[in-house]
């Protein structure tokens, strides 16, 4: 099993002071920052891109170490953003498969680019689109709510999904011995991401849960203590 990995949605981050929010919730014990890139056309909101990406990445270090940028792309189409992103420091970039035409050609122009690929599955997106990629993705990222905005709620039935996901990467594990991360995005809270955790999820985005309150490293200790790792 990976070691657990808690990825704060900077989308629910105060925006007037960004580079010292991703400080301080990396200081709290973050791991990884999620990056949510919104285009106001595959979903109805409009957030961020590379210059923020840019921006932030000097603000990035934990333990001397450059933290992962996980950057969630929720706009159509991919592949002209892709190059953008990668010069920005993008470290992992994931989109989902209705937004791209032709998928392969668009995860193999992330790794080309030097970053991580992720694929990203809406609650209501079935799992098949993963059946001749799975040997290119390093991650696989399952929204549970309706990818656009921040501070909604965990839609129960992503739990099953997670668990039906879970196999499918032990499964390509047990047979290739390559790993693959599996994250989960929307309403994760210290309450459920204990269930969350034993479906299957490494990987853990949070973003109104940890950001909505004053206190990252309590919040962050409560996940931790939740999944035990
Ligand atoms: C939703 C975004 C999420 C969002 C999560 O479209 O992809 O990353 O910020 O926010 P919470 O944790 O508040 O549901
Ligand atoms: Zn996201």
């Amino acid at each position: 099993n990976l070691p657990a990995i808690i990825a704060p949605s900077i989308l629910s981050a105060d925006f007037a002071c960004l580079g010292q929010e991703i400080k301080d919730v990396l200081n709290a014990g973050a791991d990884w920052i999620h990056f949510d890139v919104m285009d106001n056309h595959f979903v109805p909101n409009l957030t961020i891109g590379p210059l923020v990406c840019e921006a932030i990445r000097p603000h990035t270090v934990k333990n001397g170490q450059p933290a992962c940028i996980d950057v969630h792309l929720m706009i159509e189409p991919v592949d002209a953003i892709v190059p953008e992103f990668a010069k920005a420091g993008a470290n992992l970039i994931s989109f989902h498969p209705e937004a791209s035409t032709h998928i392969d050609r668009t995860i193999n122009l992330i790794k080309d680019q030097g970053c991580q690929a992720g694929l990203v599955f809406n609650p209501a997106t079935p799992l098949h689109y993963l059946d001749y990629v799975l040997d290119k993705l390093d991650l696989i990222l399952l929204m549970s709510v309706n990818p656009g905005f921040g501070g909604q709620k965990f839609i129960p039935a992503t739990l099953e999904k997670l668990r039906a996901t879970r196999k499918i990467i032990d499964r390509y594990t047990a047979h290739t011995g390559r790993t693959i991360r599996l994250e989960i995005d929307g309403g994760v809270n210290p309450d459920n991401i204990g269930e969350i955790f034993a479906a299957g999820a490494d990987t853990f985005v949070a973003g109104s849960a940890i950001f909505g309150k004053s206190d990252y490293t309590q919040v962050i200790n409560a996940m931790r203590a939740s999944i035990a790792n």
